[in-house]
């Protein structure tokens, strides 16, 4: 399942993240695929480690954390540091899935869920495409700045040639408490309609039943 997400990033967040990005270190993006990635991989990615990382990492990450429809569509439970990508014209990122195993000792983790958050405008650039392949077909995402996309690690993925102008993302990986793709797209289904119980018949006994089905599926279903 892909899960479209708009407005994860305000327009004064986006201005900052874009002034800051113009001022950091930017290194060549196989450094961190894995080897069969690397191999089709051409970008670049903000150097990590430094001032400038961290503050990008909260900005980004406090958003996503306060955006209850990403709770909802990944359901987190460990959350990688994420990565700042340039593509600029005759880059791309050819068909890869993301590495299972992410961090390192203690902080290791499984990637369940990755996210896509677009930085700038699709009229800044042509080509770019997020080509997702799904059960469905294959599905391209671009979408306007400060949007994010969530769709599984496992599947097959790439960035079509830049052939114009610079895209810029933030990609986040993260293990979510419900492993199986299927069992989470079902909770966020199932969420869906609970909130809108919740608001519209916060009392009505099927509210409840809703509520504490939701709320057990994902007790019965979460494998942390
Ligand atoms: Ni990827």
């Amino acid at each position: 399942m892909l899960i479209e997400i708009p407005n994860v990033l305000d327009a004064n967040k986006l201005a900052s993240i874009r002034d800051m990005l113009k001022k950091v270190e930017f290194i060549d993006g196989k450094h961190s695929a894995g080897q069969a990635a690397s191999r089709v991989k051409n970008n670049q990615e903000m150097k990590q480690g430094t001032q400038q990382a961290e503050f990008l990492d909260h900005l980004l990450m406090g958003s996503l954390a306060e955006n209850a429809d990403f709770r909802s569509g990944a359901l987190p439970y460990r959350v990688a540091q994420p990565v700042f990508a340039r593509y600029t014209q005759g880059m791309l990122y050819g068909d890869h899935v993301d590495d299972p195993i992410m961090g390192s000792g203690p902080e290791k983790f499984r990637t369940d869920v990755s996210i896509t958050v677009f930085l700038n405008d699709p009229d800044d650039y042509d080509g770019g495409e997020l080509i997702i392949n799904t059960t469905y077909g294959e599905k391209a995402v671009k979408l306007p700045a400060g949007s994010a996309v969530l769709y599984p690690s496992a599947s097959v993925h790439r960035v079509t040639e830049i052939t114009r102008g610079e895209r810029l993302a933030a990609i986040v990986w993260l293990q979510s408490m419900v492993r199986d793709p299927g069992q989470r797209e079902l909770l966020y289904q199932l969420d869906q309609a609970r909130n809108q119980l919740l608001t519209d018949r916060p009392d009505a006994p099927e509210t409840k039943q809703v509520d504490r089905s939701y709320v057990n599926l994902v007790r019965m279903w979460s494998d942390i």
